[in-house]
C-alpha cells in the first residue's frame, strides 16, 4: 500500500509503498479513504514532541471501509482508562507510537471504531475525529458550557478551535472569536460569530470584556503573552479550559485578577470513550459539518503539510486517499 512516512525527524515525509498491515486478532483492517493533519503531526515531524520513534506512518485522524463494507470513523485516543478526568498511564493516541492514517489501509483495535455519520463524505469525517473529541472534553466537559452564555474561543482559525466554535453555537451560547487573521474573522462572522477580535492588538482583553460585558467560557490553545489578556475578559466566576501551548510558556498572568475574579483555569487533553460517542452525537444531532480547508491527494502529503504549518487554513487539512 502508499504510506506517508516520517522516515527521522527534522525530513520531509517519504511517499511510498509499505505493506498492509496485519489485523488479526482484536484488530480490524481499515482502507482509509481520508485522514486530516493536526498540528500534533508537524509538532512530531519538528521533533517537538515526546517519545517520538522512527520510521512512523503519522496521522490521528482516518475514515474509511471495514473489510465487510462499513463505513467508519476512527477513535484517535487509545486506553484512557476508568478515570474521567484524566488518562490512564497506556493512554496513547494514533499514528505514535502507533502507525497511524497516512496510509492506504491502517490496522487498529475493534474498539477504536465508530460508524461514521451519515450526512458526512469521508473527507468531513476525517476531520472530526481528534481535533472534535479535544473541542468537546474543552467545552462540555471542563467548560460546562450552557446555552445562552458568553464563551470565547481564541484562535478560531485552528482545527479545534473551529470546533468548538460550531459546537458552541449549534448549542445556543453567544460566541465570540479572537484570529490573527481579517479574513478569518470574517468568516466566523459570517458562521455566526456575535463579534471578532484581533489577538494582536494591545490590550484585547481589555478590549473584548468592555464591549461583552465579560466572558463565562474561554477556550484557548495558544498560551503565550496573550492568555493574561484572556483573565482581563472573563467574567467574574469564569472557567478557562487550556488545551495546547502554540505560543509557549503564559506569563505576566496576574494572581489578583484569578482570585479576585474567582477564575478556574482548567487543562485538558483529548478525551476518553464516552466522550468520544457523546461527541459524534452531538455533530449527528446537530447536523454539523467540519469546514475543510484543503484536501490533497495522498503523495502531495508535504504540500498538505506546508499549508498548515504556515498557517492560512480555515478548518482541517485533508488527504484524500480516493484521489489516485
Ligand atoms: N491537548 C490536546 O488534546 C490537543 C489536541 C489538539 C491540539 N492541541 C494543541 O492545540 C494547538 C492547536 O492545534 P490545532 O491542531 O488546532 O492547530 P492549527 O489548526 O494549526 O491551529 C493553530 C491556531 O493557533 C492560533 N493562534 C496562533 N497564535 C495565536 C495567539 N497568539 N492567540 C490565539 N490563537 C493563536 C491560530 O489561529 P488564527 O489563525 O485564527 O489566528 C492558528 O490557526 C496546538 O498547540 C496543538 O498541539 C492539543
Amino acid at each position: 500500500m502508499k504510506s506517508l512516512t516520517l522516515e527521522k525527524i527534522k525530513s520531509k515525509l517519504t511517499y511510498k509503498e509499505v505493506p498492509i498491515p496485519d489485523a488479526s486478532g482484536n484488530n480490524r483492517l481499515i482502507r482509509l479513504r481520508a485522514a486530516a493533519i493536526n498540528h500534533r503531526d508537524l509538532y512530531i515531524q519538528q521533533g517537538l514532541y515526546p517519545g517520538i520513534k522512527t520510521p512512523i506512518i503519522l496521522g490521528s485522524d482516518g475514515a474509511g471501509m471495514t473489510e465487510d463494507g462499513q463505513e467508519v470513523i476512527i477513535n484517535p485516543a487509545f486506553d484512557w482508562g476508568d478515570n474521567p478526568d484524566f488518562p490512564d498511564k497506556s493512554f496513547t493516541i494514533l499514528g505514535l507510537p502507533h502507525n497511524g492514517t497516512f496510509a492506504e489501509y491502517l490496522s487498529v483495535p475493534h474498539k477504536q471504531i465508530y460508524p461514521k455519520p451519515k450526512h458526512l463524505s469521508f473527507e468531513e469525517a476525517a476531520a472530526l475525529p481528534l481535533a472534535g473529541l479535544t473541542a468537546y472534553r474543552a467545552l462540555f466537559t471542563k467548560g460546562w458550557i450552557k446555552a445562552g452564555q458568553k464563551v470565547l474561543i481564541s484562535g478560531v482559525g485552528g482545527g479545534v478551535a473551529l470546533f468548538a466554535f460550531q459546537f458552541a453555537l449549534a448549542l445556543g451560547a453567544e460566541v465570540y472569536v479572537t484570529s490573527g487573521s481579517a479574513e478569518k474573522r470574517a468568516k466566523a462572522l459570517e458562521m455566526g460569530a456575535k463579534a471578532a477580535f484581533d489577538y494582536k492588538e494591545a490590550d484585547f482583553g481589555k478590549r473584548i470584556g468592555k464591549e461583552t460585558g465579560g466572558i463565562q467560557l474561554i477556550i484557548d490553545s495558544a498560551g503565550g503573552s496573550g492568555f493574561a489578556e484572556l483573565t482581563k475578559c472573563a467574567a467574574p466566576g469564569a472557567r478557562i479550559v487550556t488545551y495546547g501551548g502554540t505560543r509557549g510558556k503564559i506569563n505576566n498572568l496576574s494572581p489578583q485578577i484569578i482570585f479576585w475574579k474567582q477564575l478556574h483555569i482548567l487543562g485538558t487533553s483529548m478525551g476518553n470513550d464516552t466522550e468520544f460517542a457523546a461527541m459524534l452525537e452531538f455533530v449527528n444531532q446537530h447536523q454539523i459539518h467540519p469546514v475543510i480547508d484543503s484536501a490533497w491527494k495522498l503523495s502531495e502529503g508535504n504540500k498538505a503539510f506546508a499549508r498548515m504549518e504556515q498557517g492560512g487554513q480555515f478548518g482541517k487539512v485533508v488527504l484524500d486517499m480516493k484521489r489516485p
